[in-house]
């Protein structure tokens, strides 16, 4: 048997510190403002992709095929349709993708997801198994395709890039930027990722960001913004967790508070959430121990803090929250295209407890 390599393009997850929730008219996914992420390790999305010809795309999300028409599979196929007439490719593509984590463990995958189909889809697209010739000899750079990917899902521009991203709006649509503040060497943060995936239904964060406007508390946030990424960079500069967390924790309630407060409001998280966040809090006063939450829209809770910490923290969850899964993670280092085995171990996100 003749044994094929496949070269997946290996996409990280992100988590915002300071938040991306609102757009401005003028289409482009053009945010309201400048957010900041960590970009993590083994949360991540491996797709692989060649060209077709059977004159449609044929897409196979966790070992379930998906076509065009469905909920939740049109996104997948316009980004399809928009990367292949900007390649100028004139086939189709096959896309086979996957994500590290568990499916329906309430983790959203888009950002890693789009990251991911936009480099394997490109690299099918040019025929080449490498990130260097793809900005070298297609001027596929990562910014070009973390534009390119902020069409599918706006937080995937962030996944290109390892350490701490920020992405600016700049002046126009057309002239929004992607800064590496620090790669992922420069302060080895844990994140751990509480499974608690309950509470309201969420609605579509497309939709959520189109309804920010009508809260009361947006154009407030908003005039703060300038001021909050300074301080969120001060700390980072100092690599200060004192400092950081309780921007952390105000930020994602600031989030929340714009989603309920809007029209139609949005709960993402429940009491469940809110009783891990109070305990958290009360683990930190009582211990001392240094760990901050942060929330994306949904109901579970990432807690960021330093190793040993982390280790404590697991102890605890273990003890005080036994029903409750949880993914360890870390600081990551940006994308790849890599061979990677169907069941790729090494890779995948440890479900420390499922
Ligand atoms: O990328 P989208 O359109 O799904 O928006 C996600 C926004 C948040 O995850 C809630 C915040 C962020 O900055 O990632």
């Amino acid at each position: 048997m003749i044994e094929v390599q496949r070269f997946h393009a290996i996409a990280p997850s992100n988590i915002a510190l300071l938040k991306y929730w609102g757009k401005q008219a003028g289409g482009e996914q053009w945010p309201a403002n400048a957010s900041l992420s960590l970009t993590l390790h083994t949360l991540h999305t491996a797709t692989v992709a060649h060209r077709n010809h059977e004159g449609e795309h044929q897409v196979t999300l966790n070992g379930q095929r998906i076509y065009r028409g469905e909920a939740g599979a049109q996104k997948i196929f316009r980004h399809l349709d928009r990367l292949t007439t900007v390649a100028a490719c004139s086939n189709k593509l096959t896309i086979t993708t996957k994500n590290s984590f568990p499916t329906a463990c309430g983790i959203a995958s888009s950002a890693s997801g789009f990251a991911a189909l936009t480099i394997a889809g490109l690299a099918a697209c040019y025929g080449t198994e490498s990130l260097r010739v793809l900005a070298d000899e297609y001027e596929w750079t990562a910014a070009r395709m973390a534009d390119l990917a902020r069409l599918g899902s706006g937080s995937a521009c962030r996944s290109f890039w390892g350490g701490f991203v920020q992405w600016s709006p700049g002046s126009r649509p057309d002239a929004q930027t992607y800064t590496q503040v620090y790669d992922h060497t420069y302060w080895p943060l844990w994140d751990t990722v509480v499974l608690v995936a309950s509470g309201s239904k969420p609605i579509l964060s497309s939709a959520g960001h189109e309804h920010a406007w009508s809260s009361p508390l947006f154009a407030p946030r908003l005039a703060g913004m300038a001021e909050k990424l300074q301080q969120f960079c001060a700390a980072l500069t100092h690599r200060d967790l004192g400092r950081l967390g309780p921007l952390l924790e105000q930020e994602a309630l600031e989030m929340h508070g714009v989603m309920m407060s809007a029209e139609p409001s949005t709960r993402y998280f429940g009491g469940e959430t809110a009783a891990v966040l109070a305990w958290l809090r009360r683990l930190r006063h009582d211990e001392g121990l240094q760990l901050y939450f942060t929330l994306d829209a949904g109901p579970n809770i990432h807690i960021l803090g330093e190793h040993g910490d982390q280790q404590r923290l697991h102890h605890r969850l273990a003890q005080d929250f036994p029903h409750y899964p949880y993914l360890c993670d870390s600081v990551g280092a940006g994308p790849q295209l890599r061979l990677l085995d169907n069941e790729d171990a090494s890779w995948s996100a440890e479900p420390c407890r499922l």
